[in-house]
């Protein structure tokens, strides 16, 4: 998604600038741009890779203030002159502005009817041209920034430099912002991880703040003119820059990573005497707990498919009701609150704006919310103020792999948790947590011997269409499998839960068709067997991932084993052969892995 970086300084603005462009890089873009302030303002925009943005970047540009923009396209199409930064008319005021102005298509014609020529089709550029405007009634840049944000509708991470003021302005409204403060310098930056290299000492904007940078004092107000208290926070956990080592991909290393991952994930969250979970930041009492009507858990994309096998875990191990959602359909669809329930808000960033959205909402009447988080500090963690980081470590390539592992993991050992203080065993939360720490190993082993993966890839690479299909725990695991696909290979998927695909989907089974089982060896195994008898009878080229040793090994084409596994875990193994499909076809097929198209890491608007 698109991402900033601003600097101020005794220092070269230009490679810091560009450094932070390459950290923010995969958020997911398709342009970005640089902004220099020397005598005028120098800006370079490209379409594409940072790398090409520095191809064009002269040599040497002095200048120890600038802004820098990675965009990805929502209003106008991805061209040189619809990057950021855009300038103002008088060329006095620079911006690079996150989110979406919705008014925006008013100013434009009310501004070109004064005379203001547009250079880009964004939203964004009458942000610059506005706040030229103001600048001019008083000459200054905070009470003009001010004034423009109560004409916008919208949101904003929003940042401005001017050719006649030095100071930098920075305003936050829903589109996440963060200060960092070094010795005699400052930065700005959309994501704490670009600024950890620089400075651990950082300011979490929220939403309605204003911060007034110089190159050695951060003010912060808010857009009514109030004065805040700068609130200067360390960066609590910093992650080392990820690199891809020995592998191709990030994708690759990331899959790879899942064990640790997981080690890190349950690190000292096991009370194993009294079989239970130990997540500090569960936040209710066990007399809460033992009342609570129902859970819901809230994510986009992969994240709602861990909060599907989130649900089903809680509401097997804790008997309560239990219902995910996608962030985006709950927060429009008028939600009824009960301030009584549990409500998980599910986000490997913490910025996806769906989620944020939700969160809010459920706030606002009076629910609380906990956050199941990879990002520490981000936008959602912070709101929840209560849950559990995941502890995937850093995560750059857009197709999620390990954080979903995590998230079904940390919803896993919640799960047992709510279980324990309500119906569950020792005994039986015991068994779950042996079998837990054991998983990083089984996860190894199959990563050693991973079986026909590369004839599966064959059978779906030239697919019209792939139908991914799972009962109960493994159902999510299909559509996880599914949107994995399609992500990183562009292949046309469809998941369901097995039995309904003689309701439907069964019209698609040609001669060859591939259809991929997700059947370990738990309570539904004999109903997926009679859906693959069914789609074989059609002609469907089955691959099965199934448990090593198990009787149904055998039922496929393509038969791919994997350790056997308690009932409750299975998805963090049989996940993994279908990242390994989809990363195997998207090479196969030449496709940029890591950076699919039009897709960005965090999706920070709505
Ligand atoms: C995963 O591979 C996707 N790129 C996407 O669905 C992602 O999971 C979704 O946008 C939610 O992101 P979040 O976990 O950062 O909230």
């Amino acid at each position: 998604m698109c991402g900033i970086f601003g600097y101020m300084g005794p220092k070269q603005a230009s490679p810091i600038l560009v450094e932070g462009l390459r950290k923010l890089e995969y958020r997911g873009y398709d342009s970005s741009g640089i902004a220099i302030k020397n005598g005028d303002f120098k800006i370079y925009k490209k379409i594409g890779k940072v790398a090409e943005l520095q191809s064009i970047l002269p040599k040497q540009i002095p200048g120890n203030v600038g802004i820098a923009h990675t965009r990805w396209a929502t209003h106008g199409g991805v061209t040189d002159p619809n990057a950021h930064p855009h300038l103002s008319e008088n060329g006095k005021v620079v911006i690079v502005h996150n989110g979406i102005i919705e008014n925006a298509r008013i100013f434009r014609s009310i501004l070109t009817r004064k005379g203001v020529v547009f250079h880009s089709e964004t939203d964004s550029e009458v942000i610059s041209h506005i706040l030229e405007y103001e600048l001019a009634r008083d000459n200054s840049p905070t009470k003009a920034l001010r004034r423009t944000l109560s004409k916008l509708v919208g949101t904003w991470g929003l940042c401005a430099i001017f050719l006649e003021h030095d100071v930098m302005v920075c305003a936050r409204n829903g589109s996440p912002l963060i200060i960092g403060q070094g010795d005699g310098e400052t930065f700005v930056s959309s994501d704490p991880h670009a600024l950890s290299t620089h400075t651990q000492r950082v300011v979490f904007m929220e939403d309605g703040d204003i911060a007034t940078l110089t190159h050695d004092n951060i003010t912060m107000s808010n857009i009514h003119g109030h004065s805040l208290d700068t609130d200067v926070t360390i960066l609590e956990e910093e992650w080392e820059e990820a690199v891809l080592g020995d592998f191709e991909h990030y994708m690759l290393k990331e899959i790879y990573e899942q064990p640790d991952a997981l080690r890190q994930c349950i690190n000292g969250r096991f009370d194993r005497v009294r079989g239970n979970g130990r997540l500090g930041g569960l936040k209710l009492t066990p007399l809460e707990l033992s009342k609570l009507p129902h859970v819901r858990l809230l994510g986009c994309g992969t994240a709602n498919h861990a909060a599907e096998i989130g649900g089903f875990l809680i509401e097997s191990l804790a008997r309560i009701p239990s219902f995910a959602h996608i962030s985006s359909e709950f927060r429009t669809n008028e939600p009824v609150i009960n301030p009584n329930a549990l409500h998980f808000a599910v986000s490997q960033s913490g910025e996806t704006a769906d989620t944020l959205s939700a969160v809010k909402e459920i706030l606002l009447k009076g629910g609380k919310v906990h956050g199941v988080i990879n990002v520490v500090g981000s936008s959602i963690a912070r709101l929840c103020g209560q849950g559990v980081y995941i502890h995937s470590g850093p995560e750059q390539a857009v197709a999620s792999t390990k954080a979903f592992s995590n998230m079904v993991t940390a919803l896993t050992i919640f799960a047992i948790q709510v279980g324990r203080s309500r119906t569950l065993s020792k005994e039986k939360g015991k068994e779950i947590i042996d079998n837990l720490q054991q998983l990083p190993h089984l996860i190894e082993e199959y990563l050693e011997h991973q079986g026909p993966i590369m004839e599966a890839v064959d059978l779906v690479k030239h697919a019209k269409c792939v139908l991914f299909l799972g009962r109960g725990i493994s159902a999510p695991v299909a559509k996880e499998g599914a949107l994995k696909l399609m992500e990183v290979a562009y292949i046309p998927c469809l998941a369901y839960p097995a039995g309904e695909m003689k309701h439907g989907p069964i019209a698609l089974l040609e001669e060859g068709s591939p259809v991929i089982f997700v059947v370990p060896n738990d309570h539904v195994k004999e109903k997926s067997r009679s859906a693959i008898h069914e789609c074989r009878a059609r002609g469907a080229k089955i691959i099965l991932i199934h448990e090593a040793g198990d009787d149904i090994s055998g039922e496929g084409d393509i038969n791919i084993p994997i350790p056997q596994v308690n009932n409750y875990l299975s998805p963090m193994l049989s996940v993994i052969p279908l990242q390994l499909i989809a990363y195997h076809t998207a090479l196969a097929l030449g496709c940029d892995v890591d950076r699919p198209r039009n897709l960005a890491k965090s999706v920070t608007v709505e």
